[in-house]
């Protein structure tokens, strides 16, 4: 694995912590079980991206970045916002806006970074999760409108 791969499959990383501090916060303000218990499954999938892609860059000799809680990356204003949301509904629209950024990126490293083959493997399983996320949120949200 080359520098530029590790760097890239880093920002990835970064990005599934920011989204499982995101789906935490976002989960407090959701009240509805069946939402609830989804979007808790949709945190461990976050959970999941990072552990897979931190184990990538282990076995090439890399060190993977810390997991903390404090988003200052990608999902800054998504994160702000939903500190300050009051209910389920801005809590899921917060959501929205940030599943759109992951699902931006991932699509990105999918179709655009040059991956070794099993690195781009873990990709494609992850972008996978990341736009079922991101079509759950818009239906539940549609059907609210
Ligand atoms: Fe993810
Ligand atoms: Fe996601």
């Amino acid at each position: 694995m080359n520098k530029d791969q590790a760097d890239k499959i880093k920002s990835l990383i970064k990005l599934d912590i920011d989204a499982v501090a995101a789906y935490e916060e976002a989960l407090q303000h959701i009240e509805t079980p069946s939402i609830h218990k989804t979007i808790n499954m949709y945190r461990e999938d976050h959970r999941r991206h990072v552990t897979l892609l931190s184990d990538l860059l282990t076995g090439a000799g890399e060190v993977p970045p810390e997991r903390t809680k404090d988003v200052k990356g990608f999902f800054i204003e998504g994160f702000t916002s939903l500190r300050s949301v009051t209910g389920e509904d801005g809590a899921l629209k917060a959501m929205l806006s940030n599943e759109k950024i992951t699902n931006r990126k991932y699509q990105d490293a999918y179709e655009n970074w040059d991956l070794d083959p099993e690195v781009l493997a873990v990709v494609s399983d992850n972008y996978e999760d990341e736009r079922r996320h991101l079509s759950y949120i818009e239906d539940v949200l549609q059907v609210r409108v």
